[in-house]
């Protein structure tokens, strides 16, 4: 999944993706609608008050820069003007197209900890539909004990770290029961919390609680999207590198990798539920849509609480 989405030369992410949105292979909350934009500046205004030194904010992974546009159009010129805004982006693609969108309003990074190097650890930090990007491990559970899924499809005894993923220490599933961990996010995490020092951030992603989320779900959510059209199974694997692969996020995990780290949970709800006071329309919080299948949560660095 990783080379499928990210190898240099011929990766999805890296070389082939045309866009995000109606003409890409898929479309995100961010590229529906600018609302999600909307209720992303009022976050930024009410944490801005709690935290008045932070003078930086980045999004993570930011398609095809609607998102940051969206942001930052609803913003009030003067509380623009207060902010330094960043975007961390490893696709050469997408880049180029949010430099278009965008111009030289932003700075861009290939790292997030590029980005908190230039803010000096402070930062306020955002990502919609980055975390399900990450290559994600396929495990089964067989014969009372979980293998890894390889490709060509065969299993195998895993290697992995049972302590950091909920689903290898669950055993109470039917045989053949599938299930994605994310060693790349945890990974990810621990190696650039360390820099940053204040600040408040929000995640937003499809996905659930460990074991919701495999509720009526024996294959996992491992899926692949070309033109539109979810491809399942033999699929997913039919055309690397021509199109997405992605896979729900176990909150339960990144809730509990952030813990770890040292990093302060303040909320974590369904997304309807941070959309609805900040006034999005409809279409976007309906019941089966990203309202309910999307998740949200806050997260602050404490050194820099006010
Ligand atoms: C599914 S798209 C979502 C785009 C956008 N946030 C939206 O909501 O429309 C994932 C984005 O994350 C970027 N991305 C993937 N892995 C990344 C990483 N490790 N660091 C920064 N960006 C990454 C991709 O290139 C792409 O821009």
């Amino acid at each position: 999944m990783a080379r499928a989405l990210f190898d240099p030369e011929r990766g999805y992410y890296t070389r082939n993706i045309r866009t995000v949105g109606a003409r890409g292979d898929f479309s995100t909350s961010a590229t529906l609608s600018p609302s999600l934009g909307a209720a992303i500046a009022f976050w930024l205004k009410a944490e801005s008050r709690a935290h008045p030194s932070i003078r930086h904010i980045i999004e993570i992974g930011a398609g095809d820069g609607s998102l940051m546009q969206n942001v930052r159009q609803a913003m009030s010129w003067w509380k623009r003007r207060q902010f330094t805004f960043h975007i961390v982006e490893t696709s050469p693609v997408l880049r180029e197209q949010q430099q278009k969108r965008l111009g030289s309003k932003v700075h861009w990074h290939d790292t997030i900890e590029s980005a908190l190097a230039h803010a000096q650890g402070d930062a306020f930090i955002y990502h919609n539909e980055l975390l399900d990007a990450f290559p994600a491990t396929l495990v089964q559970w067989q014969n009372g004990q979980w293998h890894e899924v390889w490709v060509p499809e065969s299993l195998h005894s895993h290697q992995l770290d049972v302590s950091s993923f909920s689903a290898l220490r669950h055993t109470a599933f039917k045989d053949g029961q599938r299930c994605e961990l994310h060693p790349s996010i945890r990974d990810w995490l621990r190696n650039w919390a360390p820099q940053w020092k204040g600040g408040a951030m929000l995640s937003i992603d499809y996905g659930d609680e460990f074991p919701q989320l495999y509720h009526r779900r024996s294959q996992g959510t491992l899926r692949a999207y070309l033109l539109h059209q979810r491809l399942t199974g033999a699929d997913i694997y039919a055309n690397p590198g021509r199109q997405d692969i992605t896979a729900d996020i176990n909150f339960t995990d990144y809730r509990a990798w952030l813990r770890e780290l040292g990093i302060t949970e303040v909320s974590y709800h369904p997304l309807a539920d941070f959309l609805r006071p900040r006034a999005a329309p409809a279409q976007l919080l309906d019941a089966d849509g990203a309202g309910t299948a999307f998740k949200c949560c806050v997260h602050r660095r404490q050194a820099c609480a006010s």
